[in-house]
């Protein structure tokens, strides 16, 4: 059974504009793949622990030596991890906040950043242990970057996703989405590209 996996990190939950367009890309991808599994991981409403002491301690711990709350924070780790390599396609809400990712995604990047597991140091470099697969990432804003050398967020995400192997990406833009009318026709845009993938 083909399996998508949606993470989803707008502050406005479902009224957020990525998750609007990744609504529309579920709905066309479930058409396609009637049998198909939609797992939903809403990294806003779940609370993801951020990256300090307590989070790189119990990663760094050996697993018969955790805490029970250290045992904790590794769960959901694993989880993740489990999840990105368990799926055949993965789509990612990226709303731009003050010019990066939400802090829950950066929250979520830390958390699955694990030496071992998810990448590993070779004398060539860093590989990534997760297998390629492909990526959609929906990058919503309310101004102008793309292409315009000023665009910080989204190079950052595959750089972090190439790093742990994921690099086949494809960014579908809704730029402009605080500029009047261009937001509707940037949408427009965006969807059709979406329909354009399935
Ligand atoms: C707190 C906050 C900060 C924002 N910062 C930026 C920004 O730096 N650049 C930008 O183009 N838009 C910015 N916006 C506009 C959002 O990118 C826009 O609302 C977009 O739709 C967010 O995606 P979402 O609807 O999926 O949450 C910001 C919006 C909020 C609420």
């Amino acid at each position: 059974m083909a399996t998508l996996l949606h993470i989803k990190s707008s502050i406005f939950g479902n009224g957020g504009k990525s998750s609007q367009l990744a609504d529309n890309f579920i709905e066309q991808w479930l058409e396609k793949h009637p049998q198909g599994q939609v797992i939903v991981r809403d990294l806003v409403a779940e609370d993801v622990p951020h990256l300090d002491a307590a989070v790189m301690t119990a990663l760094s711990t050996p697993a018969d030596e955790r805490t029970a709350e250290q045992q904790a924070i590794v769960a959901r780790s694993d989880l993740f991890i489990t999840e990105l390599k368990a799926a055949d396609e993965i789509v990612m809400g990226v709303p731009m906040y003050n010019f990066g990712v939400p802090t829950q995604m950066k929250a979520y990047f830390d958390l699955i950043a694990r030496a071992g597991v998810t990448f590993k140091y070779t004398e060539q470099g860093p590989v990534g242990l997760i297998a390629s697969k492909p990526v959609y990432l929906l990058a919503t804003r309310g101004g102008l970057y793309r292409d315009q050398g000023h665009d910080f967020q989204i190079p950052f995400v595959q750089q972090f996703l190439n790093f742990i192997g994921l690099s086949e990406s494809e960014v579908i833009y809704a730029e402009g989405l605080s500029m009047g009318d261009l937001a509707e026709s940037s949408l427009a845009k965006a969807n059709q590209q979406i329909a354009a993938i399935h």
